[in-house]
């Protein structure tokens, strides 16, 4: 299973995402956790406490230079199909059945730079879609611009949270235009933050034929995740959503 989480700012990419990798992880196969978010915090979301000292890829100036053939002070030519298989397995951080991954700042110099540090990191992220055999649960900023078609299309499904706003609802919207164009094939939505029947209704009156997997409660057991480090426990209630959730996925994967 591969999968993006996406949505505005602040709806609860990383906290969900950080839940829905732990529940996967229960299972037999390997997870790769990858951090596309800039700011960094799935490690933090993940209970890992190594996660604060990992470097993330887009600095390892060294590894990319020689990755990518550039010399010192030419950063106009470089490789375009850099060694990367023994990466994962090089630079992930590892607990139990996770495997997490920091990206870092993808977007150095604007979308679309085509600078050695951001051809390394989007053939990376296309690399751990299309060779490996984990499943994949990236937590990526309010896009997915870092996904070019050809990974787009090997991505299982787009999770683009919610909350019920206008403006996260519009921010869904104009990411599944994008995912679309790009060959994404399950676009859906998941709720999250929602007080009772009138959010849920809300969410599904404004969000047009977007699908809406499911809805997650806003719950007080996030307000103490926000209070200290390392794992924290979760209301019986979200863990049902996220295990239901979980459940719609594998039986839609092909
Ligand atoms: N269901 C929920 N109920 C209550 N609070 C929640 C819920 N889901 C997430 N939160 C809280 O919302 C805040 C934002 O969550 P999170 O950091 O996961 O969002 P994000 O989309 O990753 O944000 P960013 O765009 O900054 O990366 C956090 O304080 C988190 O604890
Ligand atoms: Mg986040």
């Amino acid at each position: 299973m591969k999968i993006a989480f996406t949505g505005k700012g602040g709806v609860g990419k990383t906290t969900l995402a950080g839940l829905f990798i732990q529940a996967l992880a229960k299972g037999e196969k390997e997870v790769l956790a990858v951090d596309c978010d800039p700011s960094i915090n799935l490690g933090r979301a993940l209970g890992l406490e190594s996660a604060r000292k990992i470097t993330p890829i887009a600095e390892m100036e060294k590894l990319i230079n020689e990755r990518m053939g550039v010399s010192e002070g030419n950063k106009t030519f470089f490789k375009l199909n850099p060694k990367l298989d023994d990466i994962p397995d090089k630079f992930a951080v590892k607990s139990g059945n996770i495997k997490l991954i920091v990206m870092g700042a993808v977007e150095k110099g604007g979308s679309g730079c085509m600078c050695p540090e951001n051809t390394f990191v989007k053939n990376l992220l296309s690399h751990l879609i299309l060779k490996r055999g984990e499943h994949l649960v990236m937590d990526m900023v309010a896009g997915i611009e870092h996904l070019g078609r050809g990974t787009a299309e090997s991505c299982d499904f787009v999770l683009i949270v919610v909350e019920p706003t206008l403006d996260a609802i519009g921010v869904a919207k104009k990411i599944r235009i994008f995912a679309r164009d790009i060959g994404v094939k399950k676009i859906y939505a998941i709720g999250n933050k929602v007080r009772g029947a009138e959010d849920i209704e809300f969410i599904k009156k404004n969000i047009d034929d977007i699908t809406l997997l499911d809805t997650i409660d806003f719950d007080e057991c996030f307000l103490k995740k926000d209070k200290k480090d390392g794992t924290f426990e979760v209301s019986k209630k979200v863990n049902e959503s996220i295990q239901r959730i979980k459940k719609i996925l594998e039986e839609d994967t092909d």
